[in-house]
């Protein structure tokens, strides 16, 4: 009886368009659909990132906190070279996904947003961060860097994958959100900027012709 009025309300009832769900209930509901496969999901590790463990920049055998972690592809492979994981996202259906996906001794996961306050955090060696404060509310800027900042030791290096626009001028006027450089000045209060480097967000190599997803790897360390 109640589905039935349900089912007679949803036809008449015009459809919720996606954009208008909240963050986390649109990122829990991508996440949940077996069929959502994204298409910046890890096909390879990007560049930046091997090239930061391999040459010891992120610290050997270091615990790590992948923030916003998805699927956990990248969080498995960090596992598997020794790094000590936790990986968190604030869409339980993304960890579901990602525990199903990837177990190892060393990868624990957290339903975890990491814009909310978070009284007790660990302190961590390494950060990494692949295409979640880009897409953070400007409101919630602020409580990112508080806990990004609260969970790096002094001296912690933190890796980030920032996805810009590809029509920077326009998409920038339009979605302040996605403004690098706010971002980044919000960050600088407590990590240095070492570099930072133009890259393609899939692979993590140059942008090139067929950069479908370009954006900034930053290398920042905690001050
Ligand atoms: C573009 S996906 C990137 C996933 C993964 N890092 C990768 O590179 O494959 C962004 C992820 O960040 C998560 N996310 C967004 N806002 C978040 C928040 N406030 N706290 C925790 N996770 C968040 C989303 O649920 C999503 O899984």
């Amino acid at each position: 009886m109640l589905r039935k009025l349900f089912r007679r309300l949803r036809a008449v009832l015009p459809a919720r368009r996606a954009d208008t769900w909240a963050p986390q209930e649109r990122w829990n509901r991508s996440w949940s659909a077996p069929d959502y496969v994204p298409g910046w999901e890890a096909r390879q590790i990007p560049t930046v990132l091997r090239e930061a463990v391999e040459s010891g920049w992120l610290p050997p055998r270091g615990s790590l906190l992948d923030i916003g972690c998805g699927a956990g592809d990248i969080a498995a492979w960090l596992a598997g070279t020794g790094y000590r994981v936790t990986a968190v996202d604030f869409a339980a259906s993304a960890i579901a996904r990602a525990s199903a996906r990837h177990q190892a001794p060393e990868l624990r996961y957290a339903v975890t947003d990491i814009c909310q306050a978070w009284p007790d955090p660990d302190v961590y060696d390494c950060l990494f961060d692949r295409g979640c404060l880009h897409g953070i509310p400007d409101a919630d800027v602020e409580q990112y860097v508080a806990n990004v900042a609260a969970s790096s030791r002094a001296g912690g290096r933190f890796l980030l994958l920032f996805k810009t626009p590809r029509n920077q001028e326009r998409s920038a006027a339009q979605s302040p959100a996605y403004a690098l450089e706010a971002r980044l000045a919000a960050l600088q209060g407590s990590f240095a900027i070492e570099r930072r480097r133009e890259i393609d967000m899939l692979t993590g190599d140059e942008i090139g012709r067929e950069t479908t997803y370009p954006g900034f790897a930053l290398w920042l360390v905690r001050r």
